[in-house]
Order: C-alpha cells, then structure tokens, then sequence
C-alpha cells in the first residue's frame, strides 16, 4: 500500500479529533457562559430584596449554580475533557463559599486531603452540589459567634471503583433534635437524593462536631467504549 496515502488518512483522522475536541470544550464554555448568566441575572433580581429570608433563598441558588458552572469551567480547562482534577474543583468551590458567606480562614480552618480520582461528568456534578450543600452548612452552621474550628475534607479512592468522600466540622454540631428525614429543610433533601442518584450511601455522625460519610461507585471509563 502507498504510505502517503496512509500518511494522509492519518492526518485527516487527527485533524478531525482535534477539531472535535475544540468544540467540546467550546460547548464545556458555553455551558459554563450561560449557568454564569443566569447566576448574574438572581443577583439583579436579589439586589432590592429586603427581607432576609429570600435573600438568602436568592443567595443559595447562586451557589449551587455556581458549583455545577465550576464543573464545566474546570473541564474547559482540562487536558483530559472527560474528566476534571477535583482537587482544585473543590478547593475553588469551598474558597468561593468562604467569600460568600464571610467567613475568614482565621475562623474556620480549611483542611483538605483529595486523592487523584476520574469522575465522570454528571458524577462530578452530582458530588459539586453535594460539597456544595455539606460545605454551606458547617460554614453556616457549625461555628457561631465567635466559635473556630476545621471544616475537613477528605476524598478517597478505594477497591474496585469504590469513592469515599468525607466532609466533617469540628463545630457545635447537628441539633438534637435532628432529624434528616424531616421534610421541611431542601438542603439535607437534595444531598439525600444526590447520593441517591450516585448510587451512593451516607451516614451521618455527630460527636465533636458533625461527619458525613458518602460512600459511592465510579463509573467505568474502561467499560464505556
Ligand atoms: N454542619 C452542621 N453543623 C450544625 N448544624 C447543621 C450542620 N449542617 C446542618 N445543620 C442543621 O441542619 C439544618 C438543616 O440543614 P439544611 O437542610 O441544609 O437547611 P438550611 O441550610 O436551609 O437551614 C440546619 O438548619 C442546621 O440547623
Ligand atoms: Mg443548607
């Protein structure tokens, strides 16, 4: 067989690759564009707000708009446009919730220990909102007044695929009596049906502050082709 021509096909077939990958991450920007906008359009709408309670509604979705928009930022930045490094995912998500919710890093300690894990996207997404929800709360929550201590977090990879993901605060801890399957607050809602969508499973300890223990499966990268 001519080697030029086979030189050429080659070529054609990289250049192709190339060209798809430009438009995923294109998509992964505009993606990321668009959840920003609709962000910047609650604030417009919260800025006249008076009563604190929606303002706090208002102030809430930005944040969980803002994690899923840092999935799509983060892959548009990766190399690997499948997947995201969740270390620096997470450590922008809890920095920017820090800001948002005033809280300096004298007062409550960021401590974390993320292992190099693949997460798929909806996966990645899925685990954001659930960061997002857990990390809200300690820095709400766990230290009043005057109060310090640690918000930890803790990802790791385990035997066949399992994840372990550990969010714990060394605060006041959960009220007494606290109960998750009461139905009036949507934050601990939404991480219960996270972890559901995950196929995960969670248990909650509350001693010297308050641990959530998330335990799920990552999907197969291998599988999928
Ligand atoms: N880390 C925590 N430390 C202390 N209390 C917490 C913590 N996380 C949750 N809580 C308690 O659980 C309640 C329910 O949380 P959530 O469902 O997220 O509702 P919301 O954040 O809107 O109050 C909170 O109002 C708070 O009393
Ligand atoms: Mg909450």
């Amino acid at each position: 067989m001519d080697i030029t021509e086979q030189k050429k096909a080659q070529e054609k077939i990289k250049t192709s690759l190339k060209e798809k990958e430009i438009l995923l991450k294109e998509i992964h920007h505009r993606v990321k564009n668009s959840l920003q906008v609709i962000s910047s359009l609650l604030y417009l709408q919260s800025k006249d707000l008076k009563d604190e309670e929606t303002v706090n509604i208002f102030v809430e979705s930005q944040n969980r708009i803002r994690s899923m928009a840092l999935v799509h930022e983060k892959l548009y930045r990766s190399k690997n446009l499948a997947q995201i490094n969740l270390s620096t995912y997470i450590r922008d998500l809890a920095n920017a919730l820090f800001r948002t919710y005033l809280i300096s890093v004298n007062k409550v300690k960021l401590v974390m220990d993320i292992q190099k894990t693949a997460l798929d996207i909806d996966t990645a997404i899925q685990c954001g909102l659930i960061l997002n929800e857990l990390i809200s709360n300690a820095l709400k929550y766990a230290f009043p007044k005057d109060l310090s201590g640690e918000i930890s977090i803790v990802l790791k990879s385990k035997q066949n695929r399992m994840v372990e993901l550990l969010v714990s605060d060394t605060g006041v801890g959960l009220p007494d009596h606290f109960d998750i399957t009461e139905k009036n607050s949507l934050g601990m809602r939404l991480v219960e049906s996270l972890v559901d969508q995950i196929h995960g499973r969670m248990e909650i300890e509350n001693n010297n502050g308050t641990a959530f223990k998330i335990w799920f499966k990552t999907k197969d990268f291998a599988e999928e082709k």
